[in-house]
């Protein structure tokens, strides 16, 4: 059985932390959820980490729902949450339900995560009453990056700090079963934590969320173009995969690769059969 919406709240009622993160492929989904990892985001971080572009916005719902479903196959257990690319909720409630409901039907996701407060809170509204859960998205919110003029902690001044506060509240009764709350800092975050009954699940938000997420290959190390402060990484696999891969040139130069115990072997008999068949083939 897959985790639910209500064994995530749950989990914020006993005051138990929830760890959550994201994946894109099927082996990795796979790896974290047989680790136990009970929320996995197909986020749209995906664009920058596996893509390679310079930010989230370039993201298409093809992209997505084609990373979804790798997850979906990958985990069996977890709570699978497809993030909605950059104007595909913004138009209309009609586009948020249908390009929504593609992550639930073609993808598998169980839930979908938007980014936005208030001005997102009709939506929210439409597609929870639609039976799709949502997990909502403030603070540093990356769709944003041009509005907000670049990647920068948000609510550090009073103003902002209680219109967070009030998106948080707003995307609540909207219905949203938890929120992400990126780069706020702590005792804000704390505050919104304490204020609400459905969880907040924080990246560089501080301590005192109910959850925290990560983005997986900056915890695994595999992309080193920009590290943010608030990531640890728990392995650095790209220098493993480099110094593998130079190994295996060196190893294949040196002819060290493959060894008689990396090939597959036949009867020594038979080679001069097929020999001589060849020979007489080509005499026809
Ligand atoms: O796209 C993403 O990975 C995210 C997380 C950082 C929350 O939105």
């Amino acid at each position: 059985m897959r985790v639910t919406i209500t064994e995530i709240k749950e989990m914020k009622q006993r005051k138990e932390k929830i760890p959550m993160l994201t994946a894109y492929d099927y082996v990795t989904a796979k790896m974290v959820d047989e680790a136990g990892v009970p929320l996995i985001l197909v986020g749209d971080s995906l664009g920058m980490v596996m893509l390679g572009y310079e930010s989230t916005i370039p993201v298409t719902m093809e992209e997505m729902i084609h990373h979804t479903k790798a997850v979906v196959r990958g985990a069996k257990k977890a709570l699978i949450i497809g993030d909605m690319p950059f104007m595909t909720y913004h138009i209309s409630v009609s586009d948020a339900l249908h390009n929504a409901a593609r992550f639930i039907q073609e993808g598998g996701a169980q839930a979908v995560k938007l980014e936005g407060g208030e001005s997102v809170a009709e939506k929210v509204r439409r597609l929870v009453d639609c039976g799709i859960p949502v997990m909502g998205h403030i603070g540093l919110t990356p769709q944003y990056i041009h509005q907000l003029g670049g990647f920068k902690i948000q609510g550090k001044v009073a103003e902002e700090a209680k219109k967070l506060l009030g998106d948080a509240r707003i995307l609540e009764e909207a219905g949203a079963f938890a929120i992400v709350l990126e780069c706020t800092p702590a005792p804000l975050s704390k505050l919104i934590t304490q204020k609400l009954a459905i969880p907040t699940i924080g990246i560089g938000a501080g301590p005192d969320c109910d959850g925290q997420v990560q983005v997986i290959s900056d915890l695994l190390g595999l992309y080193t173009e920009f590290v943010p402060r608030h990531a640890k990484q728990y392995a650095r696999l790209a220098g493993d995969i480099k110094t593998a891969v130079s190994s295996y040139i060196s190893e294949v130069k040196s002819l060290s690769f493959p060894t008689m115990e990396h090939s597959y072997t036949m009867d020594e008999s038979l080679i001069d059969v097929i020999a001589s068949e060849a020979k007489q083939s080509k005499c026809r």
